[in-house]
């Protein structure tokens, strides 16, 4: 995985030269540049630079999708749970375009020369049971999985993160001098991203406060009890990850940003008050790749740039489909190069 990361620190420094290549300050929108950032590294790392597609295109349909699907969810509060025994994404326009454009290169991938990406990796993939490889629809659908997972909640983690480093000047400084004394000026690479101990705890504090994943579901397959309560065969049950990450009984001080709770020495978290990425079968494929990459990024982007959030703008969580900065997250960007 982490081999990947000067694929990551790539796109982290063009879009640094994208914001202040005249030298002067700008001013952005921090959330839809993390999401350029992170669909970027997606199709490079992923789909090996993903030319088949028009990426402007793709986003945009992506984002409608997303916005879809956000509506859709209010249903969970207010239907019953047998409307959502049917795929709530199923219902969005957005997603046949989607997977027709991922289909076709598919198609054109099963005749072309190998390049060892995850469009490869499962071309070849075989199921260890019955020896079948996966059709053109399937592998479509697992593609648009890992772009759909992949890129949005990552996007949310660095935008969060930036929120808070730039609150949070003596944390700016701390990552400042880790990434100088790892790797200098250096494009960060595979050998310092283990090394980058505080800028991870930073990333990690954020996901607590700020997880993009803020509630998860699950459907009970049978009758049983949890914490005393009845639970119905069928019953829709969330699991609050927000209220979680900043319970009391938990954490101290759990509103607070501080991000030497997860420092290696600090006492070991039990496994179940801390969930960003879920728990159990279920749990997200991507963290390893999604740590990798925030660390990359935030790393890069902290030791290169001066945020600062444009006053007097109050930033608010809003839960979506993911938690986002109500209204975006303007920021004034100023080069330190
Ligand atoms: C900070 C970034 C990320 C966060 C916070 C996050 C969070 C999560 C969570 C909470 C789940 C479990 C959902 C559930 O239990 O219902 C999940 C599943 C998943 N994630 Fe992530 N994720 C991130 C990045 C990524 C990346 C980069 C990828 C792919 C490259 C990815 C791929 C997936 C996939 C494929 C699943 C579904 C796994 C399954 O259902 O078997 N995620 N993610």
């Amino acid at each position: 995985m982490a081999g990947l990361a000067p694929l990551v620190s790539f796109v982290a420094d063009r879009t640094v030269e994208s914001w202040t290549g005249s030298g002067q300050t700008n001013l952005i929108d921090i959330p839809p540049e993390m999401a350029r950032l992170t669909f970027d590294v997606i199709l490079d790392t992923m789909l090996s630079g993903g030319e088949d597609f028009d990426r402007a295109a793709m986003q945009s349909r992506i984002k409608s999708f997303f916005a879809d699907i956000g509506k859709m969810r209010i249903s969970y509060f207010l239907a019953p749970d047998a409307y959502h025994a049917s795929r709530p994404d199923a219902h969005s326009a957005h997603r046949q375009p989607l997977l027709d454009d991922i289909r076709r290169m598919v198609s054109r991938r099963r005749n072309s020369d190998r390049r060892s990406d995850l469009v490869d990796l499962l071309l070849q993939a075989r199921d260890p049971e019955t020896g079948q490889g996966m059709d053109d629809d399937l592998l479509a659908n697992n593609l648009l999985g890992f772009i759909l997972a992949g890129h949005e909640t990552t996007a949310l983690a660095l935008t969060w993160a930036l929120y808070l480093v730039a609150m949070h000047p003596p944390t700016t400084a701390r990552i400042r001098d880790e990434v100088t004394e790892v790797a200098g000026t250096n494009a960060i690479d595979a050998t310092h991203v283990d090394r980058l101990v505080f800028t991870r705890q930073v990333l990690s504090e954020t996901l607590r406060l700020y997880p993009p994943a803020f509630q998860l579901t699950r459907v009970s397959r049978k009758r049983t009890e949890l914490a005393g309560f009845p639970v119905q065969a069928g019953s829709r049950v969330i699991i609050p990850v927000y209220a979680l990450h900043r319970h009391r009984g938990h954490w101290a001080n759990p509103d607070a940003f501080d991000p030497d709770r997860f420092a290696p020495s600090a006492p070991q978290l039990d496994r179940f008050t801390y969930l960003p990425f879920g728990a159990g079968p279920r749990i997200c494929l991507g963290a390893a790749f999604a740590m990798m990459e925030a660390v990359t990024v935030l790393a890069s982007l902290v030791r290169a740039i001066d945020f600062t959030v444009v006053s007097p703008h109050r930033v608010r969580p809003v839960a979506g489909l993911a938690l986002r900065p109500a209204g975006g997250l303007p920021m004034s960007v100023r080069s330190l190069r």
